[in-house]
């Protein structure tokens, strides 16, 4: 696949939430789309073809897509604008960990999944969708009624999806088959067709709802004071610093200057919800040396980006104080 062309930038607003959108979470979905209608989320979009198809198919539904990189934004959105879709939006990131922060409850009526990266080496997988996690925010998000739909080329990965979802007792099987009839075709499975690889589908629906906790703070994100500017020789140590304990942690990555500043960049980790960040040190006028995230998107705020922020300034200012 080539790159994609960069759509215009009202069309990307259009389309996609971005983080300085998300206000509130979870999300009020029926405010984003001006509507009270059944909510559908597809997890791994891809080019978005298929999502595009559906909601064009389900005007009266609205679609959420979940994706990792920006190219797939990129892709999806000139589609949706040509096909003059209003009832489509897209979100970037993790969606094992977006599901559960951004979707209330008995919110959703249908998860799709389709084609995912199976993962085979035992070492990778910890990048697999399903897991009891994904199983318990399955059973929050969705309404009782509603359903998770898999499509995947890999056997192995159907039967191990029906496992979890089955061990964590909410949900019940109601289709499983192998060469499902299917009106679309997505781009990845025409790629598997031609190699002669076989379908498997699995759709379970909720039957017992469970509470899955949520992470994100509902509090403003802290700006920090130092008390001093720190020197170039400790901001230059940083890199590899650790700091965190019981499921949160974060680390400096790299340390730069630049624009009047120092910047950071982070990774931080609430349990395996991981996420990377700026932060810049930067003096006001009048003195005062601030510390805050700086960019976009910004980091969803959950314990351990504030613990980031907190040890930090710690680290480097004495007497530390938060606005
Ligand atoms: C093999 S591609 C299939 C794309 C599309 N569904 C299709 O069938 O053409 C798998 C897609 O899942 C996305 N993906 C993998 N893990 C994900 C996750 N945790 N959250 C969101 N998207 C994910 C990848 O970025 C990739 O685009």
């Amino acid at each position: 696949m080539g790159a994609a062309m960069k759509p215009r930038p009202e069309l990307l607003d259009r389309y996609e939430l971005a983080g300085s959108e998300q206000v509130g979470f979870p999300i009020d979905w029926s405010r984003v789309f001006c509507r009270e209608a059944p909510l559908a989320v597809e997890i791994g979009y891809g080019g978005g073809e298929y999502l595009c198809w559906w909601a064009q198919r389900r005007a009266d539904w609205d679609f959420v897509g979940i994706e990792l990189p920006q190219d797939c934004v990129l892709r999806a959105v000139p589609q949706f604008s040509a096909a003059g879709l209003d009832n489509v939006r897209l979100l970037r990131g993790d969606a094992r960990y977006l599901l559960r922060e951004l979707f209330s409850t008995a919110s959703l009526d249908r998860v799709l999944m389709q084609f995912p990266m199976p993962w085979p080496k035992e070492k990778h997988a910890k990048h697999r969708v399903y897991s009891p996690e994904f199983a318990t925010t399955l059973a929050d998000v969705l309404r009782p009624g509603g359903e998770f739909e898999l499509v995947t080329d890999q056997e192995w990965y159907a039967r191990e999806t029906e496992a979890v979802l089955g061990a964590a007792g909410p949900f019940s099987v109601v289709i499983s088959e192998t060469g499902p009839i299917r009106n679309f075709h997505t781009r990845y499975e025409r790629r598997w067709e031609k190699l002669g690889r076989e379908t498997y589908r699995v759709v379970v629906r909720l039957e017992k709802p469970a509470i899955a906790p949520r992470r994100i703070l509902h509090e403003e994100m802290k700006v920090m004071h130092l008390s001093q500017s720190p020197d170039e020789a400790t901001m230059r140590s940083l890199p590899g610093r650790r700091g965190g304990s019981n499921g949160i942690v974060y680390e400096v990555k790299e340390v730069f200057y630049g624009e009047g500043g120092w910047f950071l960049y982070l990774v931080a980790s609430d349990d395996s919800f991981s996420q990377h960040y700026y932060v810049r040190i930067g003096h006001k006028k009048d003195g005062r040396v601030l510390m805050r995230i700086h960019g976009h998107p910004r980091p969803y705020y959950t314990p351990a980006v504030r613990f980031s922020l907190e040890d930090l300034a710690a680290h480097l200012s004495v007497g530390v104080r938060s606005a």
